[in-house]
């Protein structure tokens, strides 16, 4: 009897002596886990609610402002938010709204510009072609201009196949050939965002001087360009018109848009949270739908649209009646500082 009591006093005593022992061992920390003193506080801070101390403060689900908050005890605090309702209008939108939206947007532009050259066809030089060249844009000029058209277009149809991939080609030819196709047109997208940027700034430096709005350009605006009102001759204009002025700035502001915002998606996070990052999608997306209907009309105009217009870029000279009928302004300057026509002209039978 004494030995059993003994045994009892003793079990008890041990377990009295391991107590704070085990207590210490349940409050270290595991490996990498932080402790309450070294967890930042702001992590736990609920909106509308006062400043909390201690993790334990926080319960594990806390409904904040239409969301859903836990705790986490690691550095990234946008992991706390369980449940984001924003997260469900902005899959609306990558899912829905973006594919009416961009499919309106670009099929109804060209489809704008298919009626308008069923109706106009191509817009002939007036007073026919010359056969005298004029120097319009240098080597430098077109290898800004073709850097920056070759990759906006890559852009956009690799853009266009990561939005509509699914939809249109999963149907015809299946997962096995969109998914290769989409990841390659991924890092294609990337990648060329590199020689869209630098083509943008060269034709930034390049051309922003002769892209200064000035008053011609409010009457090449008031009659269209000459399309929608009848004058009896082209509005005057300088290097660039007053609709080539609105897509170089549209190009630049569109163009810068589009890098800064792709930029922020490579490296996500990394400025913003959640909600930005929706946000910057879908101002990437918006701006590239209008951009790509924008540039539609810009590649009509440049080929099928004007008689003439292409080999601007295609070979750097223009015929000199186009010149004089487009760009009078330009073409009169440029007289002046040659103090003589070029090559073997007097002025065109017919052109002022
Ligand atoms: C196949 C595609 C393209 C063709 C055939 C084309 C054609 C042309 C032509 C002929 C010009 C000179 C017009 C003139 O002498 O007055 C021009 C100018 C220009 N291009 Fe393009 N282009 C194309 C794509 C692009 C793209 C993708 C961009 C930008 C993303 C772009 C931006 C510009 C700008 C800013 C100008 C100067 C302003 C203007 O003339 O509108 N081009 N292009």
């Amino acid at each position: 009897m004494t030995a059993q009591r003994l045994r009892i006093v003793l079990t008890a005593a041990l377990l009295l002596m391991a107590l704070p022992a085990l207590a210490q061992q349940t409050a270290q920390p595991h490996a990498g886990e932080k402790t309450t003193s070294e967890v930042p506080t702001g992590l736990y801070q609920i909106p509308g609610q006062t400043e909390v101390t201690s993790p334990d403060e926080v319960p594990l689900f806390v409904p904040a402002q239409d969301k859903i908050i836990g705790r986490v005890s690691i550095p990234d605090g946008k992991l706390a938010t369980l449940v984001q309702p924003e997260g469900r209008v902005w899959r609306d939108f990558r899912q829905v709204w973006l594919k009416w939206g961009a499919g309106i947007i670009i099929l109804g532009a060209a489809a704008a510009l298919t009626l308008f050259y069923l109706l106009k066809g191509t817009l002939r030089i007036e007073h026919g072609r010359s056969g005298r060249w004029v120097p319009r844009f240098t080597t430098l000029d077109r290898f800004a201009h073709w850097t920056t058209a070759v990759s906006f277009l890559t852009l956009a149809l690799t853009g266009l196949l990561v939005t509509f991939g699914r939809p249109i080609l999963v149907p015809l030819f299946g997962h096995e050939v969109l998914t290769p196709l989409a990841q390659a047109g991924k890092i294609l997208h990337n990648f060329t965002s590199v020689p869209f940027v630098l083509g943008l700034v060269l034709m930034a430096v390049l051309w922003i001087r002769d892209n200064i709005p000035e008053r011609a350009d409010w009457i090449w605006i008031k009659t269209g360009g000459g399309i929608l009102r009848k004058v009896s001759e082209h509005p005057e204009a300088g290097r660039f018109n007053a609709g080539q002025k609105l897509v170089f700035w549209g190009v630049l502001s569109g163009g810068g848009a589009l890098a800064i915002s792709g930029f922020l998606m490579m490296v996500p996070f990394a400025f913003t949270g959640v909600t930005g990052m929706q946000w910057i999608h879908v101002i990437h997306a918006v701006v590239a739908a209008f951009m790509i209907a924008m540039i539609l009309g810009h590649i009509y105009i440049g080929t099928l649209g004007m008689e003439g217009a292409f080999d601007a870029m295609g070979r750097g000279e223009v015929d000199e009646n186009w010149a004089i009928e487009h760009h009078r302004g330009w073409y009169n300057e440029m007289f002046r500082r040659q103090r003589e026509p070029p090559a073997g002209s007097g002025h065109p039978a017919g052109a002022e």
